[in-house]
C-alpha cells in the first residue's frame, strides 16, 4: 500500500487572515489537503514574539481556527491543532539550539530586518527560525506550503535537519522541501506594498462588500486617463485581478488595458466585483462556524491529540539518538 506524502504548514494567529494569506500560503495547503496526510497548526508560540495580551491573543486563536474551516479545510481528512499543545515543538526547539550558531542565525532575514529597523528585538525573534524549524521537523512532511518571505524559514529547517542527522550519525529527520506557487509571489496590499497585517493595507478574506470596495479603491495607480494605453504588468489593480477574474475576464481586461478601452476606476470597480463573488461564500461558512466556538475547540483538542502522537514518537528517536533517553 502506497503511504500519502506529507504536509505540514502553520499561521501566526497574529491578526484577522488576508487575501494574501490565502493566496500565498492558505489555497497551497487547502488544495493539496486531499492528496498529503495534513498537519496544520495555529502558531500561538510564535504570535507570543509580538502579541503579549491574553484576550486578544486567545480570540486571535479561535479566530484562525474558525478561518481554517471557513477557507475549507476540513477537520476530517486534516490534522488541525495548537502548537503550544504538542510540547515536543519548545523540547525540539531547544536541542537545536544546541547545535546552531549564533551567526548563522543572525543571517535570517527576518532578524536582520528586526535588527535594521533598530527594534528592540526579543529572543524569540531570535530563535524564531529554530522553533519553526522544530514545527516543521516533527512531522516529517514532504512538502511546506508557505508564502515567499517564508522560503528561508524552510530551508533554515532543512539545513538544521542536515546538521542534526551529520552530529549525532543517524537519519532522524527528513530534508523538507517548500512549496511555493510561483505565479502568486506576493500579493500586493492597498499601498502597492507587500500585503501584510503589520502595515494596515489588507483587504480581508472574510470583509463585506463595503469593506472590500474601499479597500481596492485605494490602490494607488498612475495618472494615465482612460483612453491611454496601460500597463498590465505595472498595474497593482491588475495585479489582483490575476487571482480573481477566470482566465475569459483576464484576457478580455488584458485587450482593454492595452487598446486604451478602460479607465483604472472602471477596473477597480471590476476589481470589487470580482472580490465580493470570491468573499462572499466564504463570510457567510465563516459566519455559521463561528456560531459554535465550543466545536471548534472540540476540533483543536482532536487534532491535538493526533498531532502529539507523532510528534513524540519523532521526539523519542531525537533523545535516542542524542543520548538523553533511558530507554
Ligand atoms: P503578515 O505579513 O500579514 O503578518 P504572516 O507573516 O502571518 O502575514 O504570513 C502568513 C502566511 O501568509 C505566510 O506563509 C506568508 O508567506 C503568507 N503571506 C503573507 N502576506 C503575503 C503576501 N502579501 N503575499 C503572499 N503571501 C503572503
Ligand atoms: N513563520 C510562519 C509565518 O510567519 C508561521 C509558521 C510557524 C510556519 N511555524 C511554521 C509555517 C511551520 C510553516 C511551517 O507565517
Amino acid at each position: 500500500m502506497s503511504k500519502k506524502k506529507i504536509l505540514v504548514s502553520g499561521i501566526k494567529p497574529t491578526g484577522k487572515l488576508h487575501i494574501g494569506n490565502y493566496f500565498g500560503a492558505m489555497k497551497q495547503f487547502i488544495d493539496l489537503s486531499d492528496e498529503y496526510e495534513s498537519y496544520i497548526f495555529i502558531a500561538d508560540l510564535h504570535a507570543i514574539t509580538s502579541v503579549q495580551d491574553r484576550k486578544t491573543l486567545k480570540q486571535n486563536i479561535l479566530d484562525v481556527a474558525i478561518d481554517y474551516i471557513a477557507a475549507g479545510l476540513d477537520p476530517k481528512k486534516t490534522t488541525i491543532f495548537l502548537q503550544s499543545a504538542v510540547s515536543a515543538h519548545t523540547e525540539l526547539a531547544w536541542i537545536f539550539n544546541c547545535i546552531t550558531t549564533m551567526p548563522y542565525l543572525m543571517r535570517a532575514h527576518a532578524f536582520k530586518d528586526a535588527e535594521a529597523k533598530n527594534k528592540e528585538i526579543n529572543v524569540g525573534v531570535f530563535d524564531y527560525p529554530l522553533l519553526m524549524a522544530a514545527d516543521i521537523l516533527l512531522y516529517r512532511p514532504d512538502v511546506v506550503p508557505v508564502g515567499n518571505d517564508q522560503k528561508q524559514h524552510v530551508e533554515i529547517a532543512r539545513d538544521t535537519a542536515e546538521k542534526f542527522n551529520r552530529i549525532f550519525s543517524k537519519d532522524v529527520f527528513k530534508l523538507p522541501e517548500p512549496f511555493i506557487l510561483n505565479h502568486v509571489g506576493v500579493v500586493p496590499g492597498t499601498d502597492g506594498q507587500k500585503m501584510s497585517k503589520s502595515h494596515n493595507n489588507t483587504i480581508g478574506l472574510f470583509d463585506s462588500d463595503e469593506e472590500i470596495k474601499n479597500s481596492v479603491m485605494k490602490i494607488p495607480t498612475d495618472s494615465k486617463d482612460v483612453h491611454e494605453p496601460k500597463d498590465p504588468d505595472t498595474c497593482k489593480v491588475f495585479a489582483l485581478h490575476k487571482l480573481f477574474a477566470t482566465e475569459s475576464e483576464l484576457l478580455d481586461l488584458k485587450l482593454k488595458y492595452a487598446e486604451g478601452k478602460i479607465g483604472y476606476k472602471d477596473s477597480k470597480e471590476l476589481l470589487t466585483s470580482y472580490v465580493s463573488r470570491f468573499v462572499t461564500p466564504l463570510r457567510e461558512k465563516r459566519t455559521s462556524v463561528a456560531l459554535d466556538p465550543e466545536a471548534v475547540f472540540d476540533m483543536l483538542k482532536k487534532g491535538n491529540a493526533r498531532a502529539q502522537k507523532v510528534a513524540e514518537g519523532t521526539l523519542a528517536e531525537v533523545k535516542a539518538a542524542v543520548g538523553i533517553s533511558l530507554e
